[in-house]
């Protein structure tokens, strides 16, 4: 399995926050914002990953992040030159998926929960068709909405309802087999001039090849889309570290716990946070 994040986009949303940089690069209380998704598809194991950017932050990107050695992970970039859509990653990323099967995370979705990696880890086992993961939201008029049967089944899929038939929201985290980039090519770009993600997703539901794991009360997923909600997601980080003294999505833990590095790889590394508490965490991990 490989992953794809998708950091493009144009933020308009957030401006001027945005005006200069990327939103993906954005805080999240401690951490930039794509350290949280990033973090997401490591947890589930997932070691080759492509970041696809705008072109004018593709160098912010390496800096922060170089080709993840230091996280014992493989990433790779490429530039997404305009919003064509969510399913534009899939033909962007053709030569990097290959033959392997992908899983696609938006670069502004943050997820949360006890034991999110088991969780993550089965949905990937299955080898055929695609997997979407839902949860419930009290605005699911801004997202794709899933109407479910009582086994979870999912009947149908809408992209913005403007009567939301359910208050199951379509996470921007989705899992598909290989046959994703084909289904990517026929698509026609929709009202709003994008390539939709839903669409992907209806494909396969027509085809009885679609999958969904409902996410329940105790998971978190959280959306950063405007001042509000960015500011939300960087208080419900900070409150989790704070009382728990454990850091959500801190990539060198994640790839130390999986045994990807090594202590000494771990230990070259801490430096260049300098005084930071980011820094003092991760020498506490090396003391442990
Ligand atoms: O967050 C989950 C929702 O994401 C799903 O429920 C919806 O079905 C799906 O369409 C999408 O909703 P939005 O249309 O609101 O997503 P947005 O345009 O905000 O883009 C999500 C992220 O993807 C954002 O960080 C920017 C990035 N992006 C988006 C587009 C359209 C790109 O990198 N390139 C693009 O072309």
């Amino acid at each position: 399995m490989k992953g794809i994040v998708l950091a493009g986009g144009s933020g308009t949303r957030l401006m001027p926050l945005t005006s200069v940089f990327s939103k993906q690069l954005l805080p999240i209380y401690d951490k930039p914002m794509i350290f949280y998704p990033l973090s997401i598809l490591m947890l589930a194991g997932i070691r080759e990953i492509l970041i696809i950017t705008t072109s004018n932050d593709q160098n912010l990107f390496k800096k922060l992040l170089g080709h993840g050695e230091r996280y014992g992970i493989d990433i790779s970039y490429e530039v997404q030159d305009s919003p064509r859509g969510i399913a534009d990653a899939f033909i962007i990323g053709e030569d990097f998926i290959g033959e392997s099967s992908v899983s696609l995370i938006l670069g502004d979705n943050i997820f949360f929960s006890h034991d999110f990696s088991s969780i993550l880890k089965n949905a990937f086992k299955q080898r055929k068709g695609a997997h979407v993961f839902l949860t419930n939201v009290s605005n699911p008029e801004e997202f794709g909405v899933a109407n479910v049967d009582k086994d979870g089944k999912v009947l149908s899929i809408e992209e913005k309802p403007q009567k939301p038939r359910s208050n199951l929201a379509v996470t921007g985290l989705y899992i598909y087999d290989n046959n994703v980039i084909e289904i990517a090519k026929t698509l026609k770009p929709s009202k709003r001039g994008e390539l939709e993600i839903t669409d992907i997703n209806l494909d396969y539901l027509n085809q009885g090849n679609l999958n969904a794991t409902t996410l329940g009360r105790g998971f978190t997923w959280l959306d950063t889309g405007t001042h509000e909600s960015l500011i939300s997601a960087g208080e419900f980080v900070r409150t989790i570290e704070d009382r728990q003294g454990l850091k959500i999505a801190c990539l060198e833990e994640i790839a130390f716990n999986e045994d990807w590095i090594d202590i000494s790889t771990l230990r070259g590394h801490i430096t260049q946070y300098k005084n930071s508490p980011y820094e003092a965490y991760l020498k506490k991990l090396l003391e442990k």
